[in-house]
């Protein structure tokens, strides 16, 4: 029979084993242990009775003092309830759920009675949802966003086309005029530049469906460069240099085009000072990221090579992140070395960009060759 008050007391106490439910003098030391606190925190009663309850506190905590922080608000109030990181014996760290209660005889201060619950399964689901819900957020956010970009693109290119063949038909016609000739070139340019930027948005916003076929990148290039010269500013010199005979490559043209469009224009301008844009074409033997094995494949690489004022590392690692630009507002989208990114990686390809502030930048997009299989590695 369980008729004895003191033992009803112990058997209850020792009974619990989801809380750590001990007693503490009014400076803090643990007086009492049971098998919950125990199993929480892993110290038997031998190794904490009469020790200081602040170790179980992340060392910060404990140097801000805030283990007799909470005894104070509790002395104060009658009570304190607070969540936060705790230390296991083995180092190990919990989230701890924590009542802490005086004790008092006689308006006199006893001590305290500290219950500890272990919530860490509970709050890391809560952290979960709540980053889901973020995940999820930003998703729909995204899809609102590539809705519109998509409708604008779309809206956008038709006017820049029409604007284009415009400025061409016009500047047939003042051909002897040098200003006006001049003044057409401007707004060519600026046309060019709108274009850019339609197609950028719109491969973003459709997340860039590929239409591959087999290419010769070197033949592209060759059609592609009085283009790209045009768009250069006078005081950067584009060269080319193409390696022959090289295998083809199977992906999207267009999507390539603006690729080599975005790269020429960030070295573009990053050369403010002038100088020299080199593109050039290879054909590498490299480790296929992708595959288990540790065979080495073709690969045809464009690169595009800059004297300009190159990226600082903090730069350089946001630099393909979509919308991320160093430019002021309105001046640029960000998008570009998004697309050349998403872009290659659709194509099975990867990315190589090597970059020295004050030297200059190569980007260089490494495209998987089509090639005999009896002459892969
Ligand atoms: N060749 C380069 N040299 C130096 N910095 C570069 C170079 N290419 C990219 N960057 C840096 O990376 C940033 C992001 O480039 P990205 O092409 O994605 O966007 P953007 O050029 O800023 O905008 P947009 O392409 O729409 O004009 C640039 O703002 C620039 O700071
Ligand atoms: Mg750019």
């Amino acid at each position: 029979m369980l008729t004895d008050p003191s033992r009803q007391l112990r058997l209850l106490i020792d009974s619990v084993r989801d809380h750590a439910l001990y007693l503490l003098d009014p400076e803090g030391m643990v007086c009492s242990w049971n098998p919950g606190a125990e199993r929480i925190k892993g110290y038997s009663a031998d190794e904490v009775v009469g020790t200081h309850f602040g170790r179980f506190y992340l060392p910060a905590d404990r140097e801000a003092g805030e283990p007799l922080r909470l005894l104070r608000l509790a002395a104060q109030h009658g009570h304190v309830a607070s969540e936060g990181w705790r230390v296991r014996r083995d180092g190990s760290s919990f989230r701890a759920s924590v009542v802490i209660e005086p004790v008092m005889e006689a308006g006199e201060l006893l001590g305290f009675v500290k219950i500890t619950r272990d919530i860490t399964e509970q709050w890391q689901a809560q952290r979960l949802l709540r980053d889901a819900q973020r995940a999820l957020r930003h998703t729909q956010q995204f899809e609102t966003v590539g809705r519109l970009s998509r409708g604008l693109s779309h809206e956008f290119n038709n006017l820049l086309t029409t604007i284009g063949n415009a400025l061409d038909l016009l500047s047939l016609r003042v051909a002897s005029d040098v200003r006006a000739s001049e003044l057409l070139d401007a707004a060519q340019a600026a046309t060019d530049r709108g274009a850019l930027l339609t197609r950028q948005l719109l491969a973003f916003s459709t997340g860039q469906t590929l239409i591959r076929e087999p290419v010769d990148i070197n033949t592209l290039l060759q059609q592609w460069l009085p283009d790209l010269q045009r768009t250069c500013p006078a005081h950067v010199v584009l060269e080319a240099s193409l390696a022959p005979g090289l295998p083809q490559v199977s992906t999207d043209a267009m999507q390539l085009q603006t690729a080599l469009a975005n790269l020429v224009a960030n070295a573009a301008e990053a050369t403010l000072e002038g100088g020299r844009i080199l593109i050039g074409t290879a054909l590498e033997h490299r480790l296929d990221p992708d595959a288990d094995t540790a065979l080495q494949r073709g690969y045809v690489t464009l690169s595009v090579c800059d004297e300009g004022h190159g990226m600082a590392a903090e730069i350089a690692e946001r630099a393909t992140e979509p919308f991320f630009t160093t430019k002021d507002i309105g001046k640029g989208s960000g998008l570009g070395l998004s697309q050349v990114f998403g872009f290659t990686t659709q194509s099975g390809g990867f990315v190589d960009v090597s970059t020295t502030p004050g030297v200059g930048t190569t980007v260089s997009l490494l495209l998987p060759a089509i090639e005999d299989p009896a002459h892969d590695r």
